[in-house]
Parts: structure tokens; C-alpha cells; sequence
């Protein structure tokens, strides 16, 4: 899987080359490409900001520098397309759309807390893609008519406001990469949280005994069943005592079977 991160400061990714993405990327799995959109500006400055028209506080990122550097980790020319817009006064937004066509398994992905909030089933549906673009916003937001020309998925992860894009994006990538196949082993997939819309049961290692407190009986016990029946118990309790809202739809939908 290629991941495109378009962003003012890549200097704050070094977090992707370690662990386990480092690895996947070391494997050769994913290819992730930091572009960094001022490369792109055409102002004599490197600018990529300015003041919204209308007035209001701070700044928005200006569409020019995200419009070339989308177009250049797509491949495509920029031959201003933007200019044929219609732009009439009384044209409507669906009017003036100057969407441009994707490729096939290719998403564009802008991180914002008025996106749909992320879940592990978004991240899994995300690992289906094969190329990722990711438009990192910063300050108090970007041109509206980058939407008009790029057809965008907006993604939250949670109801707060971070000061940028980039750590979403982190989060995203860090989570869509589990799914894609070869990163992380099946095994880990199909048992951790909310896999089967519970949370995960606890687990112990050694030594046996730490500090008086000994590991549950069962889980030395040898037997598989037990052990299965222990963990699927544990899982319940543990959704029903931390996430009500998960057991409560994990049971409407056991019943339901
Ligand atoms: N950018 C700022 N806040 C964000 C959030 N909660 N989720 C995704 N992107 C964001």
C-alpha cells in the first residue's frame, strides 16, 4: 500500500519509523512518501496561507500549494483546470464542481473533527485501498475549493480540536496499517478489542507469581476449552463494567442470532 502524508511540517513523522510500521515499511508492505506542500507554493515566499475573505480570526491554508501537490502525488498534470470553472456569480457549488477522477483503490483523506468519527471498521475498510492520499490541515482550516475539486474523505478521531492534522493522520495510518495483510500476524487481528465488538480479556505472562499476586488458576490449567471459555467471559465483564454502550449492542445482536 502507498501512503501520500501532504503536510507543512514532516518533521513530525518520525514516529512512523519506528515499531511495527517502521518495520512494514522496512519489508518493503507499506511505502509512505512525506511531501511537504510548501515545495509546492508558488508564491515568492513559499506562502501557503493567508486571511479568509469576509474576515475572522487566523489563517487558512491557500488551495494552490494542496491543488499541486495533490495532483503531483496523483500523477496528474496540472493544467489549471481550476481556471475553466465556470465561476458565474449565480452558479451553484454542485455547479462550479470541478471534481477530479480518482484511480481505482485510491482515497484521499483529509483528517478533521467534522469527519465521520473513526472506528476499527473504517480503519479496516481504509486498508482496502491501495493508495492513500493524506491532506494534513493547519491553522484555522483550509480553502473550501479544495473540496470542490478533489473528491475528500473528511475523518474524525474523537469530538476535541487538535492544533493540526498530522497526529490524526498518524493515528490513522498507525491503525489502517493492522489490517493490511503481512503487517501485524491474523492471530493478533481477530483477538484483540473490538474485533467482535467487545473489549479484550486480560492476559498474563510470566512470572507465575509476581509480588504475591498469581496469574488465574485456569490459564495453566492446559485446557483449551477453559481457557477459551475463561476469556470469552472475561471479555463480557470487563465491556459491561468500562464500555456499557459495546455490551449492550453486543448483546442486542447476540440475540438477534
Ligand atoms: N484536526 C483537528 N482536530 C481533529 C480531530 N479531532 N480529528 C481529526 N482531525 C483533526
Amino acid at each position: 500500500m502507498k501512503i501520500d502524508i501532504l503536510t507543512l511540517f514532516p518533521e513530525m513523522f518520525a514516529p512512523l519509523q519506528s515499531s511495527i510500521i517502521g518495520r512494514a515499511v522496512e519489508n518493503g508492505i507499506l511505502e509512505i512518501n512525506l511531501v511537504d506542500i510548501r515545495q509546492f507554493s508558488k508564491d515568492k515566499h513559499k506562502k501557503c496561507d493567508d486571511a479568509p475573505f469576509g474576515g475572522g480570526a487566523g489563517m487558512l491554508m491557500t488551495v494552490q500549494p494542496l491543488y499541486d501537490a495533490i495532483k503531483f502525488v496523483l500523477g496528474q498534470s496540472t493544467d489549471d483546470e481550476g481556471k475553466k470553472a465556470p465561476n458565474r456569480k449565480n452558479a451553484s457549488v454542485s455547479e462550479q464542481m470541478q471534481l477530479t477522477k480518482l484511480p481505482e483503490k485510491t482515497i484521499i483523506v483529509f483528517p478533521s473533527p467534522v469527519g465521520e468519527v473513526l472506528t476499527a471498521k473504517k480503519a479496516e475498510k481504509l486498508s482496502k485501498y491501495e493508495h492513500i492520499i493524506f491532506v494534513c490541515g493547519h491553522y484555522e482550516g483550509v480553502d473550501e475549493r479544495l473540496f470542490q475539486l478533489f473528491p475528500i474523505c473528511q475523518i474524525s478521531i474523537g469530538d476535541y480540536v487538535l492544533t493540526g492534522g498530522e497526529l490524526p493522520t498518524m493515528v490513522i495510518v498507525d491503525t489502517l496499517s493492522r489490517f493490511v495483510d503481512g503487517v501485524i500476524s491474523a492471530e493478533s487481528l481477530e483477538n484483540e478489542s473490538f474485533s467482535n465488538g467487545l473489549l479484550e480479556y486480560p492476559q498474563y505472562t510470566r512470572p507465575q507469581i509476581f509480588q504475591g499476586i498469581a496469574v488465574p488458576e485456569v490459564l495453566v490449567s492446559g485446557n483449551h476449552q477453559e481457557v477459551e471459555k475463561w476469556r470469552n467471559e472475561q471479555s463480557l465483564k470487563r465491556t459491561k463494567s468500562l464500555r456499557k454502550d459495546l455490551a449492550k449492542n453486543f448483546e442486542r445482536k447476540s440475540k438477534k442470532q
